[in-house]
């Protein structure tokens, strides 16, 4: 099945770190983007923040100035739905809840075209759950990147029940057309990278609440013993921790509540106070003027 036209317009929901990501890599990858989010500012953030990413790129030579000033004049931001009519793929990256999105796949059945099809950057929910209300639940189906979606190579091309096999494999066309590697993965709790990675992340919040080790510790002992690119901690307070919290709590409902994937009290304290990691300033570490970030 063939990659969409870069002649196709694209339609992005949600403009946080992962819908201005995906938003710059689809631009980048020649597509005129419609991005939205239910807070303008959000929008002029994102679109900014995409500016700033492509700047950079450009410093590295990773990308000519005419290129990036091309990519980023097809980010388009819109203040309605009803703006992006003539798109042909919506990426939804908003907040990670089931309800939210399907309600937002039923308004954008109303307003795309029958063929459209409808992705969700969902980390954990049931693509099925999640199609079960619509008209047209063959045409969902996840297209899940990885922060910063930029940078990011893997691509989960996510099946639920209903997704129809040629959508799936667009997705997964487009997403190799767009520089990523894609890999199809089916509607089970947390797909492939969620779900190996949430007992990573639970057991490293466990042995901090035993205090056997500082999250600094921690983040060494797996970077320099075995050698990931970041720490269970730095990699939370990337992703954000209400994200991650919500991940979580979905994966361990899922898997009907196994005790593998319980949540940790300590991160939903840390959702509590607002400590969401890099994006509010702190998280398990600060961020700002002055203080040493954890390399990325
Ligand atoms: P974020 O909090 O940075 O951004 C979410 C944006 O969605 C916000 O700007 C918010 O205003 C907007 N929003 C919320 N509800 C909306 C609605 N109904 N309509 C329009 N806009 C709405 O969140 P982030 O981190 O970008 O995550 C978004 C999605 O991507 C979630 O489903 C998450 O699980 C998934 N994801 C997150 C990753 C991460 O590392 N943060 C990695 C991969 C997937």
């Amino acid at each position: 099945m063939a990659a969409l036209k870069t002649s196709d317009k694209v339609l992005v929901i949600g403009a946080g770190a992962m819908g201005s990501g995906i938003a710059h890599v689809a631009a980048v990858a020649g597509h005129t983007v419609y991005l939205y989010d239910m807070q303008a500012e959000a929008v002029e953030r994102g679109r900014a923040g995409i500016g700033k990413d492509l700047d950079v790129l450009v410093s590295r030579d990773k990308l000519g100035r005419e290129v990036a000033d091309a990519a980023l004049a097809r980010v388009l931001p819109i203040g309605n739905l009803s703006d992006a009519q003539d798109a042909l793929l919506a990426v939804e990256a908003v907040v990670e809840r089931l309800d939210v999105k399907q309600t937002l796949f039923a308004e954008l059945e109303g307003i795309l075209a029958p063929e459209a099809i409808l992705a969700t950057n969902t980390s954990s929910l049931s693509i099925t759950a999640l199609a079960a209300p619509l008209a047209r639940p063959g045409n969902v189906v996840g297209m899940h990147f990885f922060n910063p979606a930029p940078r990011m190579k893997l691509v989960e091309v996510v099946s639920g029940l209903a997704t129809a096999p040629a959508v799936a494999q667009t997705v997964h066309a487009t997403a190799q057309a767009w520089g990523k590697v894609p890999v199809f993965a089916k509607s089970t709790p947390g797909f492939i990278v969620n779900r190996v990675a949430r007992p990573y992340y639970g057991e490293a919040l466990r042995v901090l609440a035993e205090q056997a080790a500082t999250p600094a510790t921690l983040d060494a002992v797996m970077r320099e013993g075995c050698g990931f690119p970041m720490g269970p901690f730095e990699l939370m307070d990337l992703i954000g921790h209400d994200v991650n919290h919500a991940v979580s709590q979905s994966v361990y409902a899922a898997c009907f509540n196994d005790s593998r994937y319980t949540p940790q009290l300590i991160q939903q304290e840390l959702v509590h106070a607002g400590r969401l990691g890099r994006k509010t300033g702190q998280g398990f570490y600060a961020y700002g003027e002055g203080t040493t970030l954890p390399a990325p």
